[in-house]
Formats: structure tokens, sequence, C-alpha cells
């Protein structure tokens, strides 16, 4: 089976997780548009939604599921969002599609956090996959410097920019034994907007290729 309908499984199965009458939080990427998809089969059911990304918006609406401000509606019950890496214990690389900041506001302001991938997601231990980290575009070479000097490898993702009118750099080399650690360590670099580590707070659900992981 190719790795979009294993996506399209997960995407599939985090529907069951949404409740009558729910404003539900919504990620980026390409699981989750298939997630979109699916919730417009419910959207008689549900309030609307809150985005994380432009991206999301747009297929939302295209849907005609109503998108609001997280300002206008406060905690969120459930959210939905796919990710780069997922490690044992439900803490994760996010950002490779860069909506990594308004991802973690949202994902930080809901009860329940479903992250839905398929199986080659999955690692033992996280950072083979490059960890963005947003930043405000005068730090950007501070910032490099800064995490070159605790042992990454900043690449500059030259040409984005993201929803929020900041930077990317893809942190290489790294092999994440503490990513608790980590994300506090990068969040303490003035310029940096948000590490792609969701650590502090991981999932709490995982569905991989559409099985509930235990
Ligand atoms: C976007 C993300 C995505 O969740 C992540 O990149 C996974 O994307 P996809 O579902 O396309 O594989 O963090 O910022």
């Amino acid at each position: 089976m190719d790795r979009d309908e294993l996506k399209k499984r997960s995407a599939e199965a985090a529907l069951a997780f949404v409740e009558d009458g729910m404003t539900v939080g919504v990620g980026t990427g390409s699981t989750v548009a298939f997630f979109i998809d699916g919730l417009a089969r419910l959207k008689g059911r549900i309030e609307g939604a809150v985005s994380s990304s432009e991206q999301s918006t747009q297929r939302l609406r295209a849907h005609g599921i109503p998108v609001f401000d997280l300002n206008a509606v406060g905690p969120l019950q459930l959210y939905v969002d796919g990710a780069d890496e997922c490690d044992p214990r439900n803490r994760l690389i996010k950002g490779g599609g860069g909506a990594l900041t308004r991802e973690k506001i949202i994902a930080s302001a809901s009860e329940r956090f479903v992250c839905i991938i398929d199986a080659a997601k999955q690692v033992p231990v996280l950072g083979t996959f490059p960890l963005p980290v947003e930043v405000i575009p005068m730090a950007r070479s501070a910032v490099a410097r800064a995490i070159h000097a605790q042992g990454g490898l900043p690449v500059w993702r030259e040409g984005v920019v993201t929803d929020n009118g900041n930077w990317i750099l893809d942190i290489h080399g790294l092999r994440i034994d503490d990513p608790v650690a980590l994300e506090s360590a990068y969040n303490q670099i003035p310029g940096v907007v948000t590490v792609g580590l969701f650590a502090a707070r991981p999932a709490d659900v995982v569905i991989v290729d559409g099985e509930r992981r235990a």
C-alpha cells in the first residue's frame, strides 16, 4: 500500500474523536488534508475549525467548514495534526511544512492532541528528520551560531517565509536523546520563535496506518 493510502487511513481513524458541536483544531500537511476532506462529511455536526495555516484554512473553507480565530473560541477539546517523526513516548518533530508555530499554539490550547502518521515516521530516537526552528529573520545568523555551538548543523530553508513572516532553520546532525531538554535549550536562544520539538507537550494519542498505537 502506498504512503498516501496509509496517511488517509490514519486521517479517517481520527474522525472517530470528533464529537457533535465541537470546534476542531486542525493541523497542516498532506495527512491533515485527508482529515479535512473527511471532516467535510461531518460539517453539519461540528461548529467549525481553528486552523494552523493558510493552507489548511483554504482547504477547510473550500469544503464550507467555518474557520474561527483561536481568540474567539478559547480552549479546544481536540487537535488533530500530523508529524515528521514520532518517538515511542509520543514526542514529535514537526514543522516540515513550516507551520510549527501555529501548530504548537493550537496543540497547547487543546485538551487532546491526536497525531496521525504512517509507520515510516515512527523512530526509536528523534533527530534523523532535520529539526525545524522558526526564527525572527534578523536573528537568523545569530541563532544559527548559537545552535552550532550546541552541536547542531543549521541549514537555512532559503526562500521560505512562514505564515507569521518568519524564516526557518532546519537543524541536521542531531540525535535527540532528551527532547524536553533540547526544546527548552533552543527556546532560550533570543530570536527563536518556535522549536519544532513537541516534547514538553507530546501527542496524547498516536494513530499509525489507521490503528491507534497502544
Ligand atoms: C507541518 C507539519 C506536518 O504535520 C508534518 O510536516 C507532516 O506532514 P505530512 O502529513 O505532509 O507528512 O508539521 O508543519
